[in-house]
């Protein structure tokens, strides 16, 4: 058989949105790139310096042989090269771009195997919750709802005179980390409050809606309680809102923070740059992004 060589975008993606914990989630126009070609054994190249295991423990290659070992298939082992733009535990889905780029790289390789439909399922049950892995997958924003086997989801598109503006602050903060310090349980009131609000977010975000989003972001089950582990974030929101944003809300797991923001307000990255200068968090990033319309995309070489 002659090998066959593929290149993979992933999108990076921006979970929760706020009161959609575990459930919402939508994919970013700036990408991860993996080249992928079955070898005899496991050669890892990081292309952009990222130090990543180079070996079977990388999470692109371990992602890729357990589907070869699900689907039955001799694996010998993969040459992957990878370029990775998603910075690194900072609630942008890098770790779900990983297994993504591992699983529908090694269903590509071996001939699609598997629908969409089982790729969306797989990749959830691998990485726990779908809000990350759904929407690196289809692109869009995605509603998604995980039974522990199957995703119920919904793939809609975001209007595009909606701007996404995305701070990422200069230190780490690990998804276990960020998951361990939510309550166990939470009151009826609190659950209430979170469903609401969830819903109004869908609803008025895919309507036009707009000015609900800044109460539809508010939830009670993951951001207060992260808000704490991210020195400034308060300050960044406070910021955010009075620059004019519709909504801020932590992206993923935090650090990251996320701003809604129309095409008419114009100098807001700029603006949100200069200010958050102005308060010592010049080794902060500002990045404005958009939308990533079509999810992972795979092309032969
Ligand atoms: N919904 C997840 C969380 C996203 O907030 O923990 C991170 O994987």
């Amino acid at each position: 058989m002659v090998s066959r060589m593929i290149d993979i975008r992933i999108p990076a993606t921006s979970a929760n949105l706020g009161a959609g914990f575990d459930a919402l989630g939508l994919a970013l126009n700036y990408y991860n790139y993996v080249r992928m070609e079955e070898s005899d054994r496991a050669e890892i190249i990081s292309l952009d310096g990222t130090v990543v295991p180079t070996d079977e423990s990388n999470l692109i290659y371990a992602s890729a042989k357990s589907l070869y070992e699900i689907c039955g298939k001799d694996f010998k082992g993969l040459h992957i090269e990878q370029t990775n733009n998603i910075p690194m535990t900072r609630g942008l889905g890098s770790s779900s771009a990983c297994i993504i780029a591992g699983l529908a790289g090694a269903n590509r390789l071996m001939g699609n195997l598997l629908s969409l439909d089982e790729m969306v399922n797989l990749s959830a049950q691998i990485e726990g919750h779908p809000d990350n892995t759904a929407p690196a997958l289809l692109g869009g924003i995605v509603t998604a709802v995980f039974d522990g086997k199957v995703v119920h989801w919904v793939k809609q598109e975001v209007h595009p005179s909606l701007k996404f503006v995305v701070i990422i602050p200069d230190f780490e903060l690990k998804t276990e980390k960020a998951r361990a310090c939510l309550p166990t349980e939470v009151s009826h009131k609190d659950a209430v409050y979170n469903l609401s609000r969830a819903a109004l977010f869908s609803a008025s975000l895919l309507t036009g809606k707009y000015e609900n989003l800044r109460t539809a972001v508010h939830d009670k089950l993951h951001q207060p309680y992260r808000m704490e582990l991210i020195p400034h974030g308060r300050e960044v929101f406070d910021i955010a809102y009075s620059l004019g944003a519709y909504a801020s809300y932590l992206s993923g797991a935090g650090p990251s923070i996320m701003a809604i923001v129309d095409d008419e307000n114009r100098y807001f990255t700029g603006k949100m740059r200069f200010s958050g200068d102005d308060i010592g968090l010049s080794s902060w990033q500002v990045k404005g992004v958009g939308i990533g319309k079509e999810g992972t995309t795979i092309t032969e070489v």
